[in-house]
């Protein structure tokens, strides 16, 4: 059951001195998020991917179409409280502590005060602020901010969160914790939305995702299934080879480099995959690994961002 619903979103903004010139920002962009997946919202800066989360959180008027959020209007107020989100810059008033500010959020919300404060102890330990919890926020660093910012996203316990860039930020092991937090969000049957251009979580996280440039849709879809299509060949990895043997396969394959004391060979045919395969079965050498050789989400970017 798709828990997002975007039909034809367009988003013109009036710029200039007068602001009569408008300027596109999302072209007619239509997708369904289902329920209890993670996806990914991906483009190069300025694709419109905080506009469109933007229109959904109605905090943006769109120009023509519309979006409903668990099958209501994003206007609905009674909706917005089973929905959480995490603004691209998030600003707090900063002369709160982390437990301060999520025990206002919660009352916001509704939570009561036996519960809550066990709540915001839990979500300070979830997004790793445990030990800030009574320093004022602008002491924080960058990626603090953004860890409180998830913490008030989730607070209300969601049934979909949307996230502007949530890793943004954030050093190499806040990026790790917060993927932990996505997954297990998901794990709970929490459905994900979120934008990124840190192409690696992405791949790590997303069971869908949508490539937008420019505000218009370019691909939808698995990421596998995206990028399956480019298969460029397979890579075997060898152990156990002699020199006759290296000879051997050398002949067959245009690529065979060893390394160390193994082998790593490139195969781009079937022809050629049934006869390495036979060979190693043959003369019994070792395959460590068998993997198809394809673009990183970065070459296709790269590649196709390019075209356009
Ligand atoms: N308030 C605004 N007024 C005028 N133009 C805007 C406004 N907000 C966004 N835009 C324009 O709309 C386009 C999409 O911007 P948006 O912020 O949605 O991109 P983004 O995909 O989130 O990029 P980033 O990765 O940099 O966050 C850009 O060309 C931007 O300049
Ligand atoms: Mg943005």
């Amino acid at each position: 059951m798709p828990v997002v619903e975007i039909e034809n979103l367009t988003k013109d903004f009036l710029v200039g001195f007068w602001r009569k010139r408008p300027v596109r920002a999302l072209d007619h962009l239509s997708l369904q998020v289902e329920q209890g997946e993670i996806f990914g919202f991906l483009g190069p800066n300025g694709a419109g991917k905080s506009t469109t989360l933007k229109l959904l959180m109605h905090l943006l008027h769109p120009t023509s179409g519309e979006a409903r959020i668990l099958g209501e209007p994003v206007a609905s107020v009674k909706m917005r409280s089973r929905i959480g989100f995490l603004p691209e810059n998030p600003y707090f008033y900063d002369y709160l502590t982390p437990e301060e500010l999520l025990t206002y959020a919660g009352r916001l919300l509704g939570i009561r005060k036996p519960g809550l404060s066990a709540k915001v102890r839990s979500l300070l330990e979830t997004v790793g602020l445990a030990d800030a919890r009574a320093i004022q926020l602008r002491k924080f660093s960058k990626g603090m901010v953004q860890r409180i910012g998830i913490a008030q996203a989730i607070i209300n316990d969601p049934e979909i969160v949307f996230l502007d860039e949530p890793m943004s930020g954030l050093d190499p092991l806040g990026r790790m914790e917060v993927r932990g937090i996505i997954h297990s969000l998901k794990s709970r049957g929490v459905t994900v939305f979120f934008s990124s251009h840190i192409l690696p979580d992405v791949e790590a996280l997303c069971d869908r995702v949508a490539i937008l440039n420019k505000g218009k849709l370019l691909e939808i879809g698995a990421l596998e299934e995206i990028l399956k299509v480019r298969i460029e060949g397979h890579e075997l990895i060898l152990a156990g080879c002699s020199e006759e043997n290296l000879k051997a396969l050398r002949q067959s394959c245009k690529e065979a480099r060893p390394m160390g004391d193994r082998l790593h060979i490139r195969i781009s045919s079937r022809e050629q995959m049934q006869s390495v395969l036979r060979y190693v079965i043959e003369e019994k050498l070792e395959l460590i690994s068998m993997n198809p050789i394809r673009p990183s989400l970065e070459e296709y970017f790269f590649q196709e961002l390019k075209k356009q």
